[in-house]
């Protein structure tokens, strides 16, 4: 299968890279092909123009798309999976991916009489600094999930999935030693069992 990755964290130095890298590695041993979309470092606009505001508020797919959007949605419909991996950012993806869904679901593409292939799958590999009881017990988990899979995959995918990366904050190193290679094992996995 083919598995297009949307990555996005603006360092490195962070172990959403590391859960980036396991994953590869776990697919490429199962003989999975990919490609990434590392928004950071590609500099992906994600504030939308005006004129792409005009084109959505108004349903109009005969106004013309952006280059760099274009060349998202074929990616997405040159693959079977879709594979988000981010931190959590106040409950949310990092603003640079919520603007990727702002211009990327398009009217026409996403939406509307659509153009995008419906995908085998769409995973989402979430790494949260609190731990998945916190997650739970204040709603984020469940609203984190509405979002994603209820609304930005809804039906757009065969199968859905999002799995938390818990407990990785650096305000506790224990805590996060403690997970690290669990958490990498997991991802690895993940990619290798699609
Ligand atoms: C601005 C910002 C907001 C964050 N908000 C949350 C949050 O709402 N919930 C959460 O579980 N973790 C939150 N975190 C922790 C990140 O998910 C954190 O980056 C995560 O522990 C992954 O570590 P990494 O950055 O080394 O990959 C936040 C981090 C930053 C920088």
């Amino acid at each position: 299968m083919h598995i297009f990755i949307v990555y996005c964290h603006p360092s490195e130095d962070s172990f959403t890279r590391h859960v980036r890298d396991e994953f590869i590695r776990g697919l490429q041993s199962a003989g999975h092909t990919y490609e990434i979309s590392d928004l950071y470092k590609m500099n992906f606009q994600t504030d939308m123009s005006e004129t792409e505001y005009s084109r959505e508020s108004s349903c109009n797919d005969k106004l013309p798309l952006s280059e760099d959007v274009i060349a998202e949605q074929e990616k997405i419909n040159r693959c079977d999976v879709i594979d988000f991996i981010y931190p959590v950012f106040w409950t949310e993806a990092p603003a640079k991916l919520i603007g990727w869904f702002d211009r990327v679901w398009t009217y026409g593409f996403a939406y509307g009489d659509r153009k995008m292939k419906k995908l085998r799958k769409a995973v989402f590999l979430v790494i949260a600094g609190h731990t998945l009881d916190h997650l739970k017990e204040y709603g984020h988990y469940d609203s984190m999930k509405t979002v994603m899979l209820g609304d930005r995959v809804l039906d757009r995918a065969e199968s859905k999935e999002m799995i938390i990366l818990d407990g990785t904050t650096k305000s506790n190193p224990e805590l996060r030693e403690a997970n690290w290679n669990k958490h990498l094992k997991a991802a690895f996995e993940v990619g290798r069992s699609l």
